[in-house]
């Protein structure tokens, strides 16, 4: 008796190691051929795009590429997309057009008109640095930390957002949160530590202010420059001032994970883990796990879907899953794992030659502004390509 449990429990042992083995080798598939696809895709986006601009989705009723000004929050997704591709196919063409890319927006190291400066060029040159290691990149790097810096305001214990105007007064926004990555990054880095101090106080203030008690969050907090107190709480690309709009928990997830990589402070590392209890539980997540735009979108489940939320998610998650143990880090990695599936798929990404040559459709950039709704957006594919990464370094 004794035996036959043992050589039931033996090969209970043998079929989970090799369930394991064959879901090991179906990623790594996965992912590699994802790599190749991009490699191929990015090749057929770059082929007319102009001199000094940087795209950003493809408007395919015009069957053509949307591209902006260099100051667009979005422009380092571009070549930082294609520093991940580099990355794993070491294909020149690749590079060359991510260096080209990286001429355009160089500049923005001494722009200030917004708080975008860690999207634009931390994804950017900080890939690049990671990648090649010159010094130049470096540089950028650092001066654009200062220049984000200079957009913290002690009275409201935040970095500003967006400049004021006839909405706001001094808002701050969710977003915000993954800019941080840079300035954390360039303290650890031989910079000077403020940028670490303000990240901080800014994650501070930001769980305090922007938080509901279910750990859903606000989009858009307004604060009076002078005093400090909040002045309103809305949204600008949810569905509602209380709805819980999709990109907007991605990005919470996503910057208070990071505010642990670099803390070691339990309590982001806390907050992380309840953002994502909020999003994995959400009843209004779809199967498939790529969110509606909104989570709380009236028209459920018929609403658009935000695959850049999706791709935020299940990068933000494959990072959690490193940092947590058992049963929470098997529920994180296998978030991601059903993420990266539906996003692989001939649901989410596109076929060679079309699609503008994105790679993914069905992301949601600001619904209520009738702004880019179910269309390729540049940090979809930014943020998926990471995933992938993150994916092959640390669970392969
Ligand atoms: N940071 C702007 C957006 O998520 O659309």
């Amino acid at each position: 008796m004794i035996t036959k449990n043992v050589a039931v429990a033996a090969l209970s042992v043998m079929s989970v190691a090799s369930f394991a083995q064959s879901k090991k080798a179906m990623m790594k598939q996965l992912i590699q051929e994802s790599f190749q696809f991009a490699d191929q895709q990015f090749k057929v986006l770059m082929k007319d795009l102009p001199n000094d601009k940087v795209p950003q989705t493809y408007d395919a009723t015009k069957n053509k590429v949307v591209n902006y000004d260099r100051t667009w929050w979005c422009t380092g997704f571009y070549p930082g997309s294609l520093w991940l591709v580099y990355e794993q196919t070491k294909d020149p063409v690749i590079k060359k057009e991510a260096e080209r890319i990286l001429d355009i927006i160089e500049p923005n190291q001494t722009y200030t008109g917004n708080h975008d400066l860690g999207f634009m060029m931390f994804c950017s040159f900080g890939n690049a640095y990671r990648i090649t290691k010159d010094p130049k990149y470096k540089d950028i790097i650092f001066r654009s930390a200062e220049s984000l810096a200079s957009r913290y305001r002690p009275t409201i214990s935040a970095i500003q957002s967006w400049n004021k105007n006839k909405y706001w007064d001094c808002p701050v926004i969710i977003d915000n949160m993954m800019n941080l990555e840079m300035l954390n990054w360039v303290s650890q880095n031989g910079g000077d530590k403020k940028y670490q101090d303000i990240s901080v106080i800014h994650s501070n203030t930001t769980m305090k202010n922007h938080f509901r008690p279910d750990y859903s969050s606000y989009h858009v907090v307004d604060y009076d420059i002078n005093t400090g107190g909040i002045l309103k709480h809305k949204t600008w690309q949810g569905y509602s001032d209380e709805s819980a709009w999709a990109r907007g928990q991605a990005w919470g997830l996503y910057g208070y994970t990071m505010m642990y990589r670099f803390t070691k402070d339990s309590k982001y590392l806390d907050f992380a883990k309840n953002i994502a209890k909020y999003i994995l539980n959400n009843p209004n997540m779809p199967e498939d796990k790529i969110p509606y735009w909104d989570f709380n979108a009236p028209d459920i489940p018929n609403a658009p879907r935000d695959a850049s939320a999706g791709a935020l998610i299940a990068s933000a998650l494959l990072e959690l899953g490193q940092y947590t143990k058992g049963k929470e880090k098997n529920n994180y990695i296998s978030t991601a794992e059903t993420i990266l599936k539906s996003l692989s798929s001939p649901a989410y990404r596109a076929k060679l030659g079309e699609n503008g040559g994105f790679l993914l459709m069905h992301s949601t950039g600001a619904l209520p502004l009738k702004s880019e709704i179910d269309v390729p957006l540049v940090y979809a594919d930014y943020y998926f390509l990471e995933a992938l990464k993150r994916y092959k370094d640390c669970y392969l």
